[in-house]
């Protein structure tokens, strides 16, 4: 039997893995410059931080997490999102003593046992931020702005932000009754995933992909008219102040969510290019949740992206880097300098290339053109005595003879 990666994970190499690196990379830069720094948590937690955090009534809790009895009999889970573990480690050390406001980033691995298709795996990656111990209106525009900024230097186009308010509980308890008024004389039409949602968990009806429900529930009433005063109000300069940082973004009164901790602000980017599977980054506001984990009243926001559904519009702009120079050893005298050539020039950082075993210049020229470098280091013996190299530039086919430190120079610019 041949022995292949699990169902619904997969490996990432090649351009694939330049690609993945890229994106982390742009995220760092751009989620440093507002002030974020990189937290790494652990791969699994106790589950109950999961069952607590994300909602028992969630499909992500009931359905989709991989939960295992360790060989101590600790029933742990391997995280399917990161704002749980770090709301978990936010608390357990205490950092609200030491500061008033911490933004954090994160990418790594989270797991859901969800049917595998285009943009779905059940191992993927995500890349995050979380910001905790802000209720500012502004920091909701900040996060939405920045993931979207963050989209936008990536090079991908035609991205829609949609936000809506999901209100604080008092709203969603007041919304939920509504909503469940308007859905009883139908309820029995919804489709069979919707007809549990009505009664465990009814907002979920709101943003059921399925046509039959999305018409049922076109003229149900909106959330938003159930806010508060306040809820409206920061809801108002939160779309104030995506004005300031020129995001467009359209309002969806159905984006309620899939996890239980948010309130008021939420948020997706979505494309139409990757078909069901759409929405690249999501996030809201979660107020709740550090008093659901820890009994603290911190409020905070964040959103995730997904990187296997970014590198999947990144298309094929981004490469695995070609060797900048080839260097072609003639004769067996010659093959330790040759080797000691390379190690200088990989001492500036340039992408070397040799052979181990010996060849003719007309076999090295072909393997060069193969591998598309432009560069070629020739060493013979007389470069070798001479303490030199001949550096040629293949496309244009001039050559020169230089010292190995002012090639190191010449091709580091
Ligand atoms: P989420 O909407 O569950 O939110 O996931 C965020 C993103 O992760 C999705 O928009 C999608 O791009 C990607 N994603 C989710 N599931 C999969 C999958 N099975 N395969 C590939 N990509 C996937 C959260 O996880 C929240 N923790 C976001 C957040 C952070 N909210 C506040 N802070």
């Amino acid at each position: 039997m041949k022995l292949k990666a699990v169902r619904g994970t997969k490996d990432i190499f090649g351009d694939d893995a330049v690609k993945y690196d890229y994106i982390v990379e742009t995220a760092k830069k751009i989620f440093t410059s507002y002030g974020y720094s990189r937290i790494i948590t652990p791969i699994f937690e106790e589950t109950s931080l999961f069952k607590r955090g994300i909602g028992e009534g969630t499909d992500i809790v009931e359905k989709e997490m991989y939960t295992f009895l360790d060989k101590g009999e600790r029933s742990v889970t391997l995280r399917p999102e990161g704002t749980a573990s770090i709301v978990r480690s936010y608390l357990e050390h205490k950092v609200y003593g030491k500061e008033d406001s911490t933004k954090y980033f994160y990418h790594g691995p989270m797991f859901r046992y969800e049917r595998p298709q285009a943009g779905r795996y059940r191992e993927f990656n995500q890349i995050g931020v979380e910001a905790i111990g802000g209720n500012s209106p502004i920091l909701d525009a900040e996060t939405i702005s920045m993931g979207y900024k963050l989209l936008e230097a990536l090079g991908l186009e035609e991205l829609e932000v949609q936000i809506n308010s999901v209100g604080g509980n008092a709203s969603r308890v007041k919304y939920r009754q509504k909503l469940v008024d308007f859905l009883s004389d139908k309820k029995d039409v919804l489709c069979e995933d919707c007809k549990t949602r009505y009664y465990k968990n009814p907002l979920r009806v709101l943003d059921c992909k399925n046509q039959n429900c999305q018409d049922i529930t076109k003229d149900a009433p909106n959330l938003v008219d159930s806010l508060s005063i306040e809820e409206n109000e920061h809801y108002s300069e939160v779309k104030k102040y995506l004005e300031v940082f020129g995001v467009n973004y359209s309002e969806n009164p159905r984006l309620v969510r899939g996890l239980d901790y948010y309130s008021n602000t939420v948020f997706e980017i979505v494309t139409n290019k990757l078909g069901a599977q759409g929405t690249v980054l999501a996030g809201g506001r979660y107020d709740g949740l550090l008093k659901t984990i820890g009994d603290k009243d911190i409020p905070a926001v964040g959103f995730a992206a997904g990187i296997e559904r970014i590198m999947l519009l990144l298309g094929d702009n981004v490469k695995k880097e070609t060797p900048k120079v080839y260097i072609a050893w003639l004769g067996d005298e010659v093959k330790e300098y040759a080797f000691k050539v390379a190690e200088t020039l990989r001492k500036s950082y340039i992408n070397s290339y040799i052979e181990f075993d010996e060849k003719s210049m007309r076999a090295h020229m072909k393997k060069a053109d193969k591998l598309g470098i432009n560069f070629a280091v020739i060493i013979g013996t007389e470069e070798m005595e001479s303490g030199k190299v001949l550096l040629k530039n293949l496309a244009e086919r001039e050559q020169e003879s230089l010292g190995v430190e002012e090639v190191a120079e010449k091709l580091s610019k």
